[in-house]
């Protein structure tokens, strides 16, 4: 077998295209721009890199985005009185801390910190709760996204096994909840998980978001399984990487998502989203 590609890049672009049509709506009818802020505490390459396509894509939709460069040094008094400020600030919708954070920083006081009906990443508390009943006020961007990549397949979910490598709080964790609510049955391995391979040959969805380049191969794979893979890994030679050996693995699924171009591009669509969502309540 021969993989069909799940094509984030387009996929992605067919959402933004949705949520410019929203932004246009919440213009014309409600004279209100949607507003982002992005909090980046000190210089991880890797994070600037991140909140300048974050906030690129904010523009290329009509939205009205600020970042927030801080310095590495800055407390974290400081830190929780400026999203105070922004919680407080009518003009943003959503807010955002890139992570990671410097390690002085407390970060889960900082998301904490956040209004939650202003936390466009689904990180806060009391959105992560909501996962369990299925009402958060806005689900993490990522797994979201996968979520959105899965329908694109028109595969049902429903009564699939589905194995989730990754227990992190913001993908692993929430994206076995998404599945368990669509109705998959689910398993989350992790770096404890005895026989790894012997879980993913169960599993007609596999989400690997782990962070370890070409752990999953395709002798891994149940036939025709739909493969996505969350990983992004730099190699030696400077090249991108997932967690799913490409090569192998696309001869033995039925879908597979490419890296670069597969969940990235539907992480930085869904905090669009999620964001115009948070406008349009605001909005009334
Ligand atoms: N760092 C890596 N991914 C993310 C994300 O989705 N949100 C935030 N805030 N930081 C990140």
């Amino acid at each position: 077998m021969t993989a069909r590609i799940l094509d984030g890049k387009a996929i992605a672009a067919e959402f933004r295209n949705e949520c410019a049509v929203r932004v246009q709506r919440l213009k014309e009818e409600k004279g209100l721009v949607p507003g982002i802020a992005v909090v980046i505490v000190g210089d991880d390459p890797a994070s600037k890199v991140y909140v300048r396509n974050k906030a690129q894509a904010c523009e290329a939709i009509g939205m009205h985005s600020e970042v927030h460069p801080l310095p590495a040094e800055t407390t974290q008094a400081h830190l929780l009185a400026f999203i105070h400020a922004l919680n407080a600030a009518p003009a943003i919708h959503g807010i955002l801390v890139q992570l990671p954070l410097p390690k002085h920083i407390d970060g889960q006081a900082l998301i904490e910190a956040i209004d939650p009906a202003k936390d466009v990443d689904g990180f806060h508390q009391a959105n992560l709760g909501g996962l369990i009943t299925g009402h958060p006020a806005f689900y993490p961007c990522t797994p979201w996204g996968v979520m959105k990549l899965l329908e694109h397949t028109g595969i049902p979910i429903e009564g699939k096994s589905a194995v989730v490598i990754g227990r992190s709080n913001i993908v692993g964790k929430p994206m076995g909840l998404m599945l368990v609510h669509a109705g998959a049955t689910t398993t989350i391995c992790h770096r404890k998980t005895q026989d790894l391979a012997f879980h993913t040959r169960q599993a007609d969805i596999l989400v690997a978001a782990v962070g370890k380049a070409g752990l999953v191969t395709g002798d891994m794979l149940k036939p025709g399984a739909v493969v996505v893979d969350v990983g992004i890994n730099r190699l030696a030679n400077g090249k991108l990487a997932g967690d799913v050996d490409f090569e192998t693995a696309s001869q033995v699924a039925s879908w597979i998502t490419p890296v670069p171009g597969g969940v990235g591009p539907m992480t930085i669509a869904m905090l669009l989203g999620n964001t115009v969502k948070s406008a349009e309540r605001a909005a009334g």
